[in-house]
């Protein structure tokens, strides 16, 4: 078994392939936790896990709070809107109160690319980026991966065809790093205006032609337009979009027949993703939001409690 030796979660680029292997690996035998009638362990009974999110988000900040649950952490939830951040409170200085009340782990979501990475420079705790501007979501990278392994039962040499607006996509970003280590063929597509210079360097094919991009692709993701990032017009309308990039079932035929279709939510319904799609039996997008659990639970139990009984 490989060893884990980081202290914080904050990008899969700093993760290795042995490291991604163990946390896959992990998570797998957590899964099984969830589905038990009694749905716990006490792998980290007396450690406290803090939630601090300064951005909306339903599924990773449920799936963090029951991940430590799970676990028997104690658990404790930070709303940016509810807290003194809107009184001008810096995040370090909130991040040292919440240290000052013996938290172990904090899990951290914020609009400001580096905000996860200022708390763990600045703080004993353990740091889970749960995504960060558009730099960041490494736990949602490794529910995707677990995910495609589960179903298709490797990673080595696939082809996963990730298709949305590519610029401004933290998941995109997880995803490409934590593939690529694996041995995955990624193939970035979306309006040029949508793709980021130099993202090649990452290891990727890019295109701009759906049909090329989901050729024979094992795994086909669609991503939200992030229209809360984007300060410019970047598709004259969305009907645009929608006629050249949404994957509606016809587009879906040019992937291999048994392709999964994965979408990180939330979904907007008819322009990433056709309704028909995204309902239909080649989706897997309720499968990770199930897996997101255990492999957060997983990234838990590895960074606060391994020497513990599972
Ligand atoms: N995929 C994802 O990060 O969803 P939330 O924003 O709801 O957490």
């Amino acid at each position: 078994m490989p060893k884990w030796t980081h202290k914080h979660l904050l990008d899969l680029q700093e993760m290795s392939r042995d490291d991604i292997a163990l946390i896959l690996e992990t998570a797998k035998s957590f899964k099984e936790v969830s589905q038990r009638e009694v749905k716990k362990v006490p792998a980290l009974r007396g450690k406290t896990v803090a939630l601090l999110f300064a951005e909306p988000s339903t599924r990773t900040r449920m799936s963090f709070e029951l991940a430590a649950k799970r676990l028997s952490a104690d658990t404790l939830s930070i709303q940016a809107a509810a807290s003194s951040l809107v009184k001008g409170e810096t995040l370090l200085d909130t991040a040292l109160n919440i240290q000052a009340m013996n938290v172990d782990l904090v899990v951290v979501r914020h609009s400001a690319s580096g905000a996860p990475q200022i708390i763990a420079n600045g703080t004993q705790m353990a740091v889970v980026n749960a995504g960060d501007g558009c730099r960041s979501h490494p736990t949602q990278g490794l529910l995707d991966i677990f995910t495609m392994n589960e179903r298709i039962g490797k990673l080595e040499g696939i082809k996963v065809a990730i298709v949305g607006d590519i610029l401004h996509s933290r998941v995109a970003r997880s995803n490409i790093a934590g593939l690529t280590r694996m041995g995955a063929h990624v193939v970035v597509c979306g309006p040029g205006t949508l793709i980021p210079m130099g993202i090649e360097a990452m290891g990727v094919q890019v295109t701009t032609r759906i049909a090329e991009a989901l050729k024979d692709a094992d795994v086909v993701m669609a991503l939200r337009m992030q229209k809360e990032r984007q300060q410019e017009a970047y598709l004259p309308t969305v009907s645009e979009y929608v006629r050249e990039f949404c994957i509606t079932p016809d587009r879906l035929r040019y992937a291999k027949p048994n392709a999964i279709v994965m979408h990180p939510g939330p979904t907007n319904r008819g322009v990433e993703i056709a309704a028909e799609v995204a309902d239909g039996p080649q989706s897997v997008i309720l499968d990770q939001v199930t897996n997101g659990i255990a492999v957060r639970m997983a990234v838990l139990y590895l960074l606060l409690g391994r020497k513990a009984k599972v």
